[in-house]
């Protein structure tokens, strides 16, 4: 039995050491940590089990039988992040450069099938060369698996991507299809094709930090969500997400605790500045309203006109979307419509409520954003407010113009409670616009046209520039000082507790993509 036990050991210590010493060096070397490291600083001490440690290929193309590793590239299992369950696979550099054999993907899938049988999140940490090119259509087949498991998870559980090294080809579209996606600076690239594809296809000279680094899809393409100055700042940031969710769709998010004490914030009442065209930063109202340190902004570098990110509000979690006026006044275009639909649409699966700040001048104009479909764009985040079953507040900090008026989420969309501060203007345009329209022909014959624009812009300023035509109608349900909008939105929060709203039964609907 000693024996035998002596055995198991020895292909345990054997598994652990992953493609050997030399190469586990020289992963250290480029400044990157091994897959078994990411999984020791991501999962409670302790909790790590693992499955599939003795998987090895069986491919026997190209001398492969003779190069075996125990785990095939790939550390899988679950444990813990603060004491609650995860999933996880961690791809192992030092084995054929975390490439992706039949095996390996099937490690995947086991993992995966688990946590959508038991209602857990799955993370992966990236670190790959892709498709296992000694196995061929076999790998692609493998990854094609892992596709359509992210996909049927996808609203079911929570599934995060850290990319912690090379991630191209096809292989980038499994994290891009899980929720959130995190990069690391100068380690971690993805791409469809590499620099040297680029080079032959359209003759552009480009590397791979510019092609598909971190810091380009934090704020070029934002395909990823964070860029991540080290692997730790990394791990650090998805435990931080997952505190904000719960573990599936079925649940509702983790409480923490709170103490109630004075929630009337004075510093709101002086953060509006007395013109109106002046610009506030919008993370200043969010930073006075939420719980202290609280906020994790998601997507901070991309598509700075509008801040979206989770908080806590009396110790649960809520989803923020705001207009940012330092950054193109708040204006809606391309980019941030989309940033903020897909924002709504996790915090929808995963029934956390949504808290909306407006200060929007309306969409951005321009032969730009026509051309590259603002229309259809637009209407994702118009689509993904209508479909929100969560609840839902808004609060009007300033402007509430045209079409962005309706579309961040208005009473008409669905909204539960609308409050508007005084200082709102809520109205189909700007005054000055409003009056160039409507008293075109009056003021053209008139004999001092300059002070009877600026007589005509104040009078549509008088009537509209205010939120009280709105609440005369029940649009907003009540205009509220700053100082008590955190005390507001704790009460509004606690009544919509226990909302249930049921869409109409369909297959799925058909989002503007
Ligand atoms: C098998 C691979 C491999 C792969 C790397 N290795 N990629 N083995 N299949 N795809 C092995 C290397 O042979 C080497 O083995 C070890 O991993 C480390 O690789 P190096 O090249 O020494 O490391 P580095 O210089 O850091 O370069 C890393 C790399 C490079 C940039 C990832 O290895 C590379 O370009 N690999 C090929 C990438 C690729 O074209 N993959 C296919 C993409 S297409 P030893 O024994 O020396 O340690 C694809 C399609 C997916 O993935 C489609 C899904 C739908």
């Amino acid at each position: 039995m000693n024996k035998k036990i002596e055995s198991l050991q020895q292909k345990q210590d054997q598994a652990l050491l992953g493609g050997g010493e030399i190469r586990i060096a020289s992963q250290h070397k480029k400044g990157k940590l091994t897959a078994r490291e990411r999984l020791h600083f991501l999962l409670d001490e302790g909790s790590f089990e693992e499955i599939g440690m003795l998987v090895t290929h069986r491919s026997t193309d190209f001398g492969m039988e003779k190069e075996r590793y125990s785990g095939d590239g790939v550390v899988t299992g679950y444990g813990t992040v603060s004491g609650r369950l995860v999933y996880v696979f961690s791809q192992d550099f030092t084995v054929f450069g975390g490439s992706l054999s039949e095996t390996h993907a099937e490690k995947i899938c086991k993992i995966m099938d688990l946590a959508m049988k038991n209602g857990a999140p799955v993370i992966g940490l990236n670190d790959s060369g892709g498709a296992r090119i000694q196995e061929g259509v076999v790998s692609l087949g493998g990854y094609a698996d892992i596709f359509y498991r992210n996909t049927m998870a996808s609203g079911v559980v929570p599934q995060i991507s850290a990319i912690m090294g090379p991630c191209a080809g096809g292989a980038v579209y499994s994290p891009a299809i899980t929720d959130f996606v995190l990069m690391v600076e100068n380690t971690s690239y993805m791409f469809v094709t590499g620099p040297n594809v680029v080079k032959t296809v359209t003759h552009e000279e480009v590397t791979s930090e510019e092609l598909g680094g971190a810091s380009t899809h934090a704020t070029k393409s934002g395909v990823t969500h964070f860029a991540c100055s080290n692997e730790i700042e990394a791990i650090n940031h998805v435990k931080q997400l997952l505190s904000y969710m719960p573990q599936n769709c079925e649940e509702q998010t983790p409480a923490f605790h709170y103490e109630i004490s004075d929630e009337l914030r004075p510093n709101l009442n002086e953060i509006m500045p007395e013109n109106n065209s002046q610009p506030y930063d919008i993370r200043e109202v969010i930073q006075e309203v939420i719980d202290q340190d609280s906020f994790l902004e998601v997507h901070k570098d991309f598509a700075e006109n509008i801040v979206v990110g989770f908080a806590r509000l009396a110790g649960r979690s809520i989803g923020i979307v705001a207009n940012q006026p330092i950054y193109l006044a708040g204006v809606l275009d391309i980019h941030s419509s989309t940033k903020a639909a897909r924002f709504v649409r996790f915090c929808d699966s995963f029934n956390i409520p949504l808290l909306v700040f407006e200060d929007v001048p309306g969409f951005l104009p321009g032969t730009d954003q026509e051309w590259n479909a603002i229309i259809t764009n637009g209407a994702k985040l118009l689509y993904a407010f209508c479909e929100a079953t969560v609840p839902r507040i808004t609060v009007i900090t300033r402007k509430a113009y045209g079409g962005a008026y309706d579309v961040m989420n208005s009473k008409h969309i669905g909204a539960d409670m609308n409050y508007a501060w005084p200082t709102a203007e809520i109205a189909v345009m700007g005054a000055k616009g409003a009056a160039e329209i409507i008293f075109k022909k009056e003021i053209s014959t008139a004999d001092d046209s300059n002070a009877k624009w600026l007589e005509k812009e104040k009078e549509y300023s008088d009537i509209f520039a205010n939120p009280y035509r709105a609440a005369e109608r029940g649009f907003i349900d009540e205009v509220i000082e700053p100082a008590e909008t955190r005390k507001k939105l704790i009460k509004a929060f606690k009544m919509l507790e226990n909302k249930v709203v049921n869409n109409p039964r369909k297959k799925h609907g058909n989002i503007p993509l």
